[in-house]
């Protein structure tokens, strides 16, 4: 084991993560060591980094995710599922030291196995966009026979959301997207003006300012789940209009919605059997900063995923 490795670190809210040499961590009672195979760069790492999202203050190794290989077990680490050499994923939760890190020491609770078959860069990066998806269509109360639109249809979260209601059994997916060529058949793209038909619920990615005239595409009493602003962090509503199209806004916020951890593990067998798919945009630690523009400026294709 080497007794330093590189890890990228924010030292002050807004600045760039940097790489450096640290000390190769030691895991402690309850926790596991991995060597990192690949991590995912998502908008809530960019929140994280640029100091809008909570997160313990600088020093840090940001990164909420990625997939490892362990490399060794802490005390009081039972290693059925996670014995040395097995490939994981992990989530961190707002901990000093995230996933863009060469070795993270990350507790044994916060891994998963990666089924076989499975891309460790697809590994990394599926996770907490797949949960999302699927808490989405929970909170919009999807049913077999229902109907959903979502916006950012090609976008990680709305990729996943499409898919997901197809599996579940949707009789019309609407979509709003720059790239219909991404979507699966079958799937309905929205007009300007929406779609011909309302939808039962709306799944938005984009947020901004033209969220309010997406209500429209709703039926009334209808909802619409609030899960991501790529395209703006403010709306303006006229309240009169909201009342009248009568869509309850409902937010989804997944550091509070509870997932079965038998749905997560569900979820990557999906991905690892080739019912879900996730497009990537793998990159190395010299080719990161660009990436990251292309995350930001909403010119992403494919969820951007760090491979060491
Ligand atoms: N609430 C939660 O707990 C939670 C969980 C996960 C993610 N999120 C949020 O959900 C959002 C989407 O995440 P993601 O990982 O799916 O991102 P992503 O892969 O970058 O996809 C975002 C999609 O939004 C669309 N888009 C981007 N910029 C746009 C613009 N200026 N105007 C119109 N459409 C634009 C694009 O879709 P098309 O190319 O199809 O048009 C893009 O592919 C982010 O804001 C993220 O922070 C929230």
């Amino acid at each position: 084991m080497p007794q330093t490795a590189t890890a990228l670190r924010v030292h002050a809210f807004g600045e760039a993560p940097r790489p450096e040499q640290v000390p190769v961590p030691h895991p402690g009672e309850g926790e596991v060591l991995l060597r990192m195979v690949a991590a995912a760069v998502g908008h809530h790492d960019l929140g994280v980094v640029a100091g809008t999202l909570p997160h313990q203050p600088p020093p840090f190794t940001p990164g909420l995710e990625g997939a490892g290989v362990v490399v060794a077990l802490g005390e009081g680490v039972d290693d059925g599922g996670l014995a040395v050499g097995a490939l994981v994923r992990v989530v961190t939760r707002g901990q000093a030291n995230g996933t863009w890190a060469e070795y993270v020491a990350a507790p044994a609770r916060a891994l998963v196995p990666v089924p076989a078959g499975l891309e460790p860069t697809v590994a990394a990066a599926c996770g907490t966009v797949a949960v999302a998806a699927w808490a989405a269509l929970e909170r919009a109360g999807l049913e077999a026979g229902g109907s959903i639109g979502v916006t950012g249809a090609s976008g990680a979260v709305g990729s996943l959301a499409v898919q997901l209601a197809r599996q579940r059994g949707a009789a019309r997916v609407v979509a709003w997207t720059r790239s219909r060529e991404a979507l699966p058949e079958g799937v309905e793209v929205a007009a300007d003006e929406g779609p011909a038909e309302p939808v039962d619920a709306l799944v938005d990615t984009v947020g901004g300012e033209l969220l309010p005239r997406r209500l429209h595409a709703v039926r009334p009493g209808g909802r619409a789940v609030l899960v991501g602003y790529t395209a703006g962090e403010r709306v303006c509503f006229e309240l009169p209009e909201l009342m009248v199209v009568d869509v309850s806004l409902v937010p989804l916020n997944m550091m509070r919605f509870r997932v079965p951890r038998e749905v997560a593990v569900g979820l990557l067998d999906d991905f690892a059997a080739g019912r879900l798919a996730l497009a990537t945009d793998v990159v190395g630690i010299d080719t990161l900063d660009a990436a990251v523009e292309r995350l930001r400026s909403g010119r992403a294709t494919g969820r951007v995923v760090l491979r060491w």
